[in-house]
């Protein structure tokens, strides 16, 4: 297996130094062979090339078989020209290289966890066990014209038939191996790209007779997020309201600290749905949960493996439960521990597995 890690900004690197611990140990428990090969994107190779996506970079992810990021940007880099910034000139442009054209983020509440939800003893009728299936390659983060100018500035939401139907076949395929109920997020009350969208989706759901489908709107979709969590299996969204809902979604569950993400395409990509957080980074405190559970994801779309898969969560909800937890999902009923121990305990635990 050759994997690319990409660490990326902020908290990238010091959450990815756990996910290559349980990494490795995955390669001798499992009798595996993994080539990891090591590139630089976003803010790091901005000051070190001078450019967020460095051609070497690029041919290293175009040899692998998956791609591991971490995360990129943070404040010293956000006056750059948009186009030198590492969000666009560093991720969008890898996800538009390597063609990743869904993004599936699972929402899970760990049952442990229901106490430092914020709707912990409210609204929890069920559990929570969210795919968000985002469009990753599209909508308004590509679409032309876009400008940005002293007088005005604009963006132009563009999908193509094409784009709706290819993601809403993945999300019914995927739904069918779960809960069986696709909810499709729009807004069809107003904008004509979410016209086409339902449309499309609509004439997609035809083929798959067992899956149930309904609409929301977005601006009902993130109230219903928080009434009725348990009502969703699987939530099919473009690509800015896919971003906005998961944000939400990781909110739900305690953390984005504990939220991963699969990015499917011509060579699929790992990354957790949050950010670099500048603010904790170097200080021993960010969750490597997210990049950790990236493996997981790995395992399970890239390479197949679901027992593998299946062990890494375990070992993660182990690692939960037992009361090794960073500060953001501590909420002060458990004494927080550093970053670094919590890939040495998933390691144990996996172990035992
Ligand atoms: C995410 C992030 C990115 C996005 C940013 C960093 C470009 O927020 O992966 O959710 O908006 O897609
Ligand atoms: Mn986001």
């Amino acid at each position: 297996m050759r994997i690319a890690v990409l660490p990326g900004d902020g908290i990238g690197q010091e959450v990815m130094n756990e996910c290559l611990k349980v990494l490795n140990l995955i390669e001798k428990k499992y009798n595996l062979e993994i080539r990891i090969e090591y590139g630089e994107i976003g803010g790091v190779a901005i000051d070190k090339y001078g450019t967020p996506l460095p051609e070497e970079t690029i041919n290293i992810c175009l040899k692998a078989e998956a791609v591991l990021l971490g995360s990129i940007g943070g404040p010293q880099w956000d006056d750059l020209p948009p186009e030198k910034k590492p969000e666009i000139g560093g991720l969008l442009k890898l996800r538009n290289l390597l063609r990743l054209y869904a993004n599936l983020r699972p929402i899970i509440l760990f049952e442990k966890l229901k106490d430092i939800s914020p709707l912990a003893n409210k609204n929890l009728k069920g559990e929570i066990d969210i795919l968000i299936i985002r469009e990753l390659s599209s909508g308004i983060y590509y679409g032309y014209p876009r400008a940005l100018n002293q007088a005005e500035a604009y963006d132009t939401m563009h999908y193509q038939r094409s784009e709706i139907e290819r993601i809403a076949r993945l999300a019914f395929k995927i739904a069918t191996k779960r809960r069986k109920k696709v909810t499709s997020v729009d807004k069809a009350n107003v904008l004509y790209s979410s016209m086409l969208w339902r449309e499309v989706v609509e004439k997609v759901a035809h083929d798959y007779p067992e899956v149930t489908l309904n609409h929301l709107y977005v601006d009902n979709a993130a109230m219903q997020l928080i009434l009725n969590p348990g009502q969703f299996d699987v939530i099919l969204t473009s690509n800015l309201f896919g971003d906005i809902l998961s944000d939400e979604g990781a909110a739900l569950v305690g953390s984005l600290g504990l939220c991963p993400s699969a990015s499917i395409g011509k060579i699929n990509l790992y990354e957790p749905v949050g950010g670099s957080a500048p603010d904790i980074a170097g200080k021993g405190v960010a969750n490597p949960m997210a990049q950790i559970l990236c493996l997981a994801l790995m395992f399970e779309y890239s390479f197949k493996m679901q027992s593998i898969s299946k062990a890494i969560w375990r070992a993660v909800e182990m690692t939960i439960n037992n009361g090794f937890r960073t500060p953001d999902i501590s909420k002060g009923k458990i004494n927080p521990v550093e970053t670094s121990l919590i890939g040495d305990q998933v390691c144990e635990y996996l172990k035992s597995l």
